[in-house]
């Protein structure tokens, strides 16, 4: 692949969207490839992945730019459908996804990162959503994330006046989890990575069932209804029930022994 770097270590998996020239920006090749990537992955192995930009200054830029200023309407509508599409792929993966946020996260930059499950900011990140500036609504899923991740308000007032805001803001309105810095002297992007990476492990390290079943529980829930959404908590609970996983897990906990009962491995996918 030109524009995606994976390297995998131990059961996280690290994406970079590896297009520093042009601060990242998702042209129609970076989105199939980021696809083609997410359909490698080994979800027999990864148990959580870890989302970046290459580079210093940049995570994502936004859309090419480029690519869209002449787009018809009708090819516009799917160049939206193919970043809409990754990006859901993104959202509704098995396993978590981190974003590392290192830098300017733009348009399709700040959109791919709320299609992530958590977003770790750098003390240099920059989000915003510009896209009324150059004519055009937010198209990979923007005006809807950002209106259900801050408010319907604060996502109206950030797309409508197209302003950029720091990572301190950002964090302030609930946009991202949380903001890292380096220690002195440090690399704000190695920081976040770090960051990101320690959290993916810790999530690694938990029974791989019960994750991925909270992933959907959750998703799934905050497309519906409370009472239907219950039950689609019920069956995902019931459903980690007689693995291995929690056989285990359970045991662990019951006997009295502190060390066996933190040691929680080993867990396997069944
Ligand atoms: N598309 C294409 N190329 C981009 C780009 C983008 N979104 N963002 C940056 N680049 C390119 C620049 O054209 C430039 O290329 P050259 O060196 O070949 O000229 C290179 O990246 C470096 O960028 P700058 O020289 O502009 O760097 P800067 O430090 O002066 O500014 C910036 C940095 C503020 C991020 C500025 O690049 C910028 O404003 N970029 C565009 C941000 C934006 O508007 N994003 C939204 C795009 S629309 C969208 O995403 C729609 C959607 O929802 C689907």
């Amino acid at each position: 692949m030109e524009y995606i770097l994976y390297e995998e270590d131990g059961a996280v998996g690290v994406i970079t969207i590896n297009r520093e020239k042009a601060l990242n920006a998702l042209n129609s090749q970076v989105l199939d490839e980021l696809s083609a990537q997410l359909d490698a992955v080994d979800l027999s192995k990864i148990r959580c992945l870890v989302l970046t930009g290459a580079g210093e200054k940049a995570f994502v830029a936004g859309a090419d730019i480029g690519e869209m200023c002449l787009l018809t309407k009708a090819e516009a509508e799917a160049f939206g459908k193919k970043g809409n599409d990754v990006f859901r792929k993104l959202e509704t993966f098995p396993i978590p996804v981190i974003a590392a946020v290192n830098g300017f996260a733009l348009g399709g930059g700040c959109e791919i990162s709320m299609s992530c499950d958590i977003r770790l900011a750098s003390d240099t990140a920059v989000f915003g959503q510009p896209e009324v500036g150059l004519g055009i609504t937010p198209g990979f899923g923007g005006t809807q994330r950002l209106a259900r991740l801050v408010s319907p308000g604060m996502a109206k007032q950030l797309i409508y006046t197209a302003r950029n805001i720091k990572a301190d803001e950002a964090y302030r309105i609930g946009l991202v989890n949380a903001v890292i810095s380096p220690e002195e002297g440090g690399s704000s992007k190695e920081a976040v990575l770090e960051a990101a990476k320690k959290m993916a492990k810790g999530i690694a390290a938990q029974a791989p069932i019960a994750v991925r079943a909270s992933k959907k529980a959750i998703n799934d829930g905050l497309q519906t209804d409370m009472d239907s959404a219950i039950v689609i908590e019920e069956k995902l609970f019931g459903s980690c029930f007689e693995t291995k996983d929690q056989g285990a897990a359970m045991s662990n906990f019951l006997e009295k022994d502190k060390e066996k009962k933190l040691k929680v491995v080993p867990f396997v996918n069944e």
